[in-house]
């Protein structure tokens, strides 16, 4: 119905519930609101107070504030219909249930659960309560990401055969937060790793088999007592102690064959030394195409045969069908976006205003999400892939991975969390 806001409540209120205020701020702006916040809630009362004084200075209005979701459903009733999960991914699966159990409509933040078995829960879950379920993948809502993915399905390059996707760096320091070293709330190359995962299948469609490994090569992580992404965490980060010990591996190594036939090459190393490394390109049967990474607005560059490299305005004739929503025209100021130049914290806000925008229009025309819980799922099964793998010592299928068959590495998660009972010997 035209002009009607979803209500909804932030649940965790740390980092990245910071950076989600800046999104809703960023719809609030815009002439596509569609949502409104309305409450907030962590049981660190100190961080559920701070994100309700930041949402009075950013949207104009203090939200209520509250430390656990049933109490706050329970007296918000009808004024409160749906969550936003922003807690550490270890949390994801029992949070987001409690709050589909609860009535409420969810976004939750990525990656969609600790464990498949965690994401089979909320999704099942949605099913039964008939609720949305998306998943707040930004990546991939990025323009630049939605102009490469039209060059690929254009056939700006031919045939995809080969991906290659790099990410090395982090050598034995603690990135963010100490939870992302712990094996039971997903290690980086899980929480960060979940992004690429969810880029490669973008770019090149459903997953056959995945061959690989995984490693704990830094046992230690130190504090580096820094900012984070955004300088969001600089609060947080002194707060936590000058080292942990790590838990889960921190390094992914994989060969990805999808339904096409086509091939990726897949390094997430979270403990490489030296000099950091980036890489994402895409080679086809008539040329390749190098991406910058994402959030940084720079833009695609397309090598043909012969020759030609096209790195400016004239790459938007190799993808005719490239078109961005009307809210990200919106905010980037055009449909045919090709480079931006913002800071990170603006365009961050910009993608998660697109993330809110496309929630309100699912609770309120029972479309679905882009990112709805079974295509996160998928990109958490190739996220895993190569740890069960290297353990199985074969590769294994997207199929094995979702059904649960293949799971030595998050087996011990799972009886953990109480998703699987430990087997009577
Ligand atoms: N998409 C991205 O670019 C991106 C970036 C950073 C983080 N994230 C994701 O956001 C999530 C949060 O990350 P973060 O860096 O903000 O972590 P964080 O540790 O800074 O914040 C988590 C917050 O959740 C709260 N919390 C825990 N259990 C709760 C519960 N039951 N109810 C309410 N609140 C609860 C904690 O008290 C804490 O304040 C993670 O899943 C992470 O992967 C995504």
């Amino acid at each position: 119905m035209a002009g009607e806001r979803v209500t909804y409540a932030a649940v965790g209120c740390g980092g990245m519930g910071r950076r989600h205020l800046r999104g809703m701020a960023k719809l609030y702006q815009s002439s596509m609101q569609n949502m409104e916040m309305v409450a907030v809630c962590d049981p660190v009362a100190a961080s559920a107070g701070r994100l309700a004084d930041e949402a009075k200075d950013l949207l104009g209005a203090r939200p209520r504030v509250y430390s656990d979701v049933e109490t706050m459903t329970r007296e918000m009733g009808g004024d409160l219909r749906a969550a936003s999960v922003t807690t550490d991914s270890g949390t994801h699966h029992s949070v987001a249930t409690k709050c589909l159990e609860l009535g409420l409509h969810v976004m939750c933040e990525k990656p969609i659960a600790v464990t498949l078995r965690g994401a089979a829960l909320m999704i099942d879950t949605a099913r039964r309560v008939n609720r949305t379920l998306s998943i707040a993948e930004n990546y991939r809502r990025d323009p630049i990401n939605r102009l490469a993915r039209a060059l690929l399905t254009d056939g700006a390059i031919g045939t995809p055969r080969l991906m290659i996707e790099t990410s090395i760096g982090g050598s034995n320091q603690m990135f963010m937060t100490p939870w992302r070293y712990q094996k039971r709330s997903a290690s980086m190359p899980i929480d960060a790793g979940v992004h690429e995962a969810d880029i490669i299948r973008y770019y090149m469609g459903d997953v056959r088999t995945v061959w690989g490994e995984s490693r704990l090569h830094e046992k230690i992580r130190h504090n580096p007592h820094g900012t984070g992404p955004g300088g969001f965490y600089a609060m947080y980060q002194n707060q936590f102690p000058d080292q942990i010990e790590a838990t889960g591996d921190d390094a992914l190594y994989a060969m990805i064959t999808f339904q096409s036939g086509a091939i990726c090459q897949w390094i997430h190393d979270h403990a490489g030394h030296g000099r950091p490394m980036h890489q994402r390109v895409v080679y086809g049967s008539a040329g390749s195409l190098v991406s910058p990474g994402d959030r940084n607005g720079r833009p695609l560059v397309l090598h043909l045969d012969g020759g030609v490299t096209i790195e400016n305005e004239a790459i938007l004739d190799h993808a005719p069908s490239y078109r961005l929503n009307p809210l990200a025209a919106e905010l980037w100021g055009g449909e045919r976006v090709w480079t931006y130049s913002f800071e990170f914290n603006e365009t961050d806000a910009r993608i998660m205003a697109l993330e809110y925008h496309e929630l309100g229009t699912c609770v309120l025309t029972g479309a679905k999400p882009e990112v709805d819980g079974d295509t996160a799922r998928r990109a958490l099964a190739l996220n895993y892939a190569p740890f069960e793998a290297g353990r199985l010592g074969r590769p294994v299928t997207t199929e094995e991975m979702i059904s649960g068959r293949a799971d030595p590495y998050q087996r011990e998660i799972d009886v953990e969390l109480g998703l699987l009972r430990p087997v009577a010997v």
